[in-house]
């Protein structure tokens, strides 16, 4: 039977995050209760169908409803809902997926920590940088550079590292120790007229000054995700991170790739940090790694940073971190599970060739349309960037709310994207089960909607 109230207790108890918290209380926000889901596809309780074309928040990748992973929950929870990983316990769930992750990521990583959220493993990611530091005896060498247009979650310090105006604006963000550069945005590029090599040149040069005017010797790390994501859905400009790289080493700057959103296949490879001939020191991952059916997170953890942890534990005692539910066995199992599935029904590749696909139509669909400036992506994420006037470059007033004019259109035609929170970008990251089929509906729905807002 349906709960009339729903609604209400909603409005009157529900903080939801990133939400308009006093237009939800007024009633203008639209509230959709979500019952159910398959494949693509979610339900909501008033009988709508909508192909989910952002994966939840780019995390169910292998689509809704598998029960492969809901049995193995079960059957974890059944068997030992709870124990705890602190002094060298640990389950069959959490020791087996530390090895099937550590057998997928790049060859000279050795350890992973488990956490909650990606919000949480970069916190760790940035205790582990500092801790390194103060046993190398490098007490000064503490601060982190970010990336403008950067996502790393919302936290204390993680909401500083994201670049982004919304999270930083009365919070007191960013906290001192963080410092930012240039986003690798080329399609906001400061002069038209320079070619992609000269843009990567200029970010190189922005990274250098940086460095300069702060000084190396108080620089630990720089942290990056291979492909922006919230902060616009932006792959790098082609050399990008062949020409960072370098400047990191030159300066002894460990680099922390943030892959919750490419770890696991997004890219059509299993890590980003594969895709791009990345050398990170940690990599963070969450999202993918269960596909969201339940919570995990990870911070994967280089030899080179290992074997200094381990001497900060023979000088110091046991480390001191860690979080009650740091490899919570109900996440584990879904994360073995998850990882077999993604194996077994080759969904990275899947994510990587219907991800082209989706990529090439939407483009072509697109090219042409005088206000779209930009339609970029790789893999299973795709963005369209909407412009007054192509020519110019010229960008809508965000007062007039292209962008979630367009989204809440497309919702009309049952398609979920998003509209991205700087800018007028509409952005696509499917479950990797996408098929072409449902990549041509997308793709045709959103040419309707844009045409429907901007004619
Ligand atoms: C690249 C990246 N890092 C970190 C996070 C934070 O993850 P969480 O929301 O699980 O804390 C996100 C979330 O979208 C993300 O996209």
């Amino acid at each position: 039977m349906k709960n009339d109230l729903l609604e209400q207790w909603d409005r009157e108890n529900f903080f939801h995050p990133s939400t308009h918290l006093a237009e939800f209380a007024r009633g203008n926000v639209p509230q959709r209760v979500v019952t159910g889901g398959q494949g693509c596809y979610i339900e909501d309780r008033d009988g709508n169908r909508l192909l989910d074309a952002f994966a939840g928040l780019y995390c169910v990748n292998i689509g809704y409803g598998r029960t492969e992973v809901a049995e193995a929950i079960a059957a974890q929870a059944s068997e030992l809902a709870y124990y705890h990983s602190y002094v060298g316990h640990g389950t069959e769930a959490s020791i087996t997926l530390s090895k099937m992750i550590l057998d997928r990521a790049p060859d000279h990583m050795s350890k992973v920590y488990f956490g909650l959220s990606g919000s949480d493993a970069n916190e760790t990611n940035i205790k582990l940088v500092w801790y390194y530091n103060n046993i190398l005896g490098r007490p000064e060498k503490k601060k982190i550079i970010s990336r403008w247009r950067g996502y790393h979650g919302s936290g204390l310090m993680t909401g500083s590292l994201t670049g982004l105006e919304l999270f930083h604006k009365k919070f007191d963000l960013p906290l001192t120790q963080v410092i930012h550069t240039e986003a690798p945005y080329y399609f906001r590029r400061p002069d038209l007229n320079m070619s992609e090599a000269d843009f990567v040149a200029h970010c190189v040069a922005e990274l250098e000054a940086l460095i300069e005017r702060e000084g190396a010797d108080t620089i630990a790390a720089f942290i990056g995700e291979p492909v922006l994501g919230t902060g616009g859905i932006v792959p790098p400009p082609a050399g990008y991170w062949d020409a960072i790289q370098p400047v990191l080493e030159k300066h002894d700057i460990l680099l922390i790739a943030d892959e919750v959103v490419t770890g696991f296949g997004r890219l059509g490879t299993m890590f980003g940090s594969e895709h791009y001939g990345l050398k990170p020191d940690l990599i963070t991952i969450a999202k993918g790694l269960t596909s969201a059916y339940a919570p995990l997170s990870g911070s994967i953890v280089s030899d080179k940073m290992w074997k200094v942890l381990e001497q900060g534990t023979d000088e110091n005692g046991p480390i001191g971190h860690g979080w009650t539910y740091s490899a919570h066995p109900i996440g584990a199992a879904a994360g073995v599970a998850n990882l077999k599935l993604i194996d077994e029904l080759k969904l990275v590749e899947n994510a990587g060739t219907v991800g082209r696909y989706l990529n090439d139509t939407m483009r072509a669909a697109l090219a042409d349309h005088p206000n779209v400036g930009d339609v970029r992506g790789e893999g299973m994420l795709c963005a369209v960037e909407l412009v007054s006037d192509r020519d110019t470059r010229t960008f809508f007033d965000p007062s007039q709310k292209v962008g979630p004019s367009i989204a809440a259109k497309l919702l009309d035609q049952g398609i979920i994207a998003r509209a991205m929170p700087q800018g007028d970008i509409l952005g696509f990251a499917p479950p990797f089960c996408l098929t072409q089929a449902q990549a041509d509906e997308v793709v045709e729905k959103t040419v309707s909607a844009v045409n429907a807002v901007l004619g």
